[in-house]
């Protein structure tokens, strides 16, 4: 995509940037793609929209922690990256009344709240300080900007810069934590033209939220992959009204990449941050992370996809209707080259992972 020449300065001629600096802008700037009244749903389907089936999923999950939490007082669900707020309206519909009494629902979203949101739900622009329950982050991490790097023809990988028109060229040559970055979790072979997203910004947005999470879960669910498999070009692309479109940052598109699920995970481990004050205590480390598939996180959610009996047709056909609009649907979740291939990421802060014993 890149035309080849090198921009002279860090951020190149007037009006280009790096890709991270020109997608910020472009998704959340004034105007931004996720400002717009439409919301994410106004041009693709995420788990959320595709079925209730998913919320109601993750209202299980919320129990689950609920009761390894042993059923506190104020039980706290972060519906984080919220959109429209959907997961947590979904969620907060469908939970047991004794949980829902105790469920304090937060949409945590960079647009604004939408009209009509259930009156329960708190709309903040961070997750709370402090969180006793489950963060739920569904489609977040890839919407946190990164910069994109390529080889050029020396096998020197360097920043590209983009301009408004999405039109590309390669900048200075990666260096200093970018370049670590890369050399840890994304080793550039020095292949003229391959492409990697650098995801430190999305390790730190992620360390950060988990660190909110003083008992409880954080979950991460994005497509994803993991090193050693990272796709050679990267995954830098855009939305638009439900198509797929060339990224370009000038607020019209969504513009979005695979998440390294696997580095986002490794930097809520073991947080690099110091102490917060001289001598004081460092940063806790938490249990390893688990990294699972949609599919094997919704199956041991009890959501299986399997057909209603046939014999349900002629003895109840409204149910039988019902359930099989719901295989369907579950069908979607967790369908091979879908949605079922999205990572999960599983992060327990104090209590045992409840999909414990589900299979990748
Ligand atoms: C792809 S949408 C997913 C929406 C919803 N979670 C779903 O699954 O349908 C990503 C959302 O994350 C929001 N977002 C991105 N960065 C954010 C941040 N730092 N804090 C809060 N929201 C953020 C965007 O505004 C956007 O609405």
């Amino acid at each position: 995509m890149t035309d080849g020449t090198t921009a002279g300065s860090p951020s190149g001629e007037r009006g280009r940037c790096g890709w991270r600096t020109a997608a910020a802008a472009a998704l959340y700037g004034p105007g931004g793609f996720y400002r717009r009244p439409e919301g994410p749903a106004g041009h693709f389907r995420t788990s959320v929209h595709a079925s209730a089936l998913f919320a109601g999923a993750v209202a299980r999950l919320l129990c689950r922690v609920d009761e390894a939490l042993g059923r506190p007082e104020a039980l706290d669900f972060v519906d984080m990256g919220a959109g429209r707020g959907e997961l947590a309206a979904g969620v907060l519909a469908v939970l047991p009344p004794e949980v829902a009494a105790r469920a304090r629902v937060h949409a945590v979203e960079i647009a604004g709240r939408p009209a009509g949101l259930d009156g329960r739900i708190s709309w903040l622009d961070e997750p709370p300080e402090a969180v006793t329950g489950l963060l739920f982050a569904n489609e977040w991490l890839d919407n946190v900007p990164v910069d994109v790097v390529e080889v050029d023809a020396s096998g020197v990988p360097r920043l590209v810069l983009v301009a408004p028109d999405g039109s590309e060229r390669l900048g200075e040559p990666v260096s200093g934590e970018d370049a670590d970055w890369l050399a840890r979790w994304w080793p550039l072979p020095a292949e003229e033209g391959l492409r990697a997203e650098i995801g430190l910004p999305r390790d730190r947005a992620w360390a950060s939220a988990v660190e909110r999470v003083v008992r409880g879960l954080a979950v991460a669910v994005d497509y994803a992959h993991a090193v050693g498999a990272r796709p050679p070009f990267g995954t830098l692309t855009g939305f638009r009204e439900g198509r797929e479109t060339a990224p370009v940052p000038d607020g019209s598109c969504d513009i979005t990449a695979h998440v390294a699920l696997d580095a986002c995970a490794a930097a809520a481990h073991a947080p690099a941050s110091p102490p917060a004050t001289p001598g004081g205590p460092a940063a806790r480390t938490l249990p390893a992370a688990r990294l699972l598939t949609q599919r094997a996180a919704l199956r041991a959610l009890d959501i299986t996809g399997a057909r209603p009996p046939l014999a349900l047709a002629s003895t109840d056909p409204a149910a039988y209707v019902r359930a099989l609009a719901g295989a369907g649907e579950a069908a979607e979740l967790t369908a091979p080259g879908g949605l079922g291939d999205f990572g999960w990421l599983v992060q327990p802060a104090g209590i045992p992972d409840p999909l414990a014993g589900s299979g990748a």
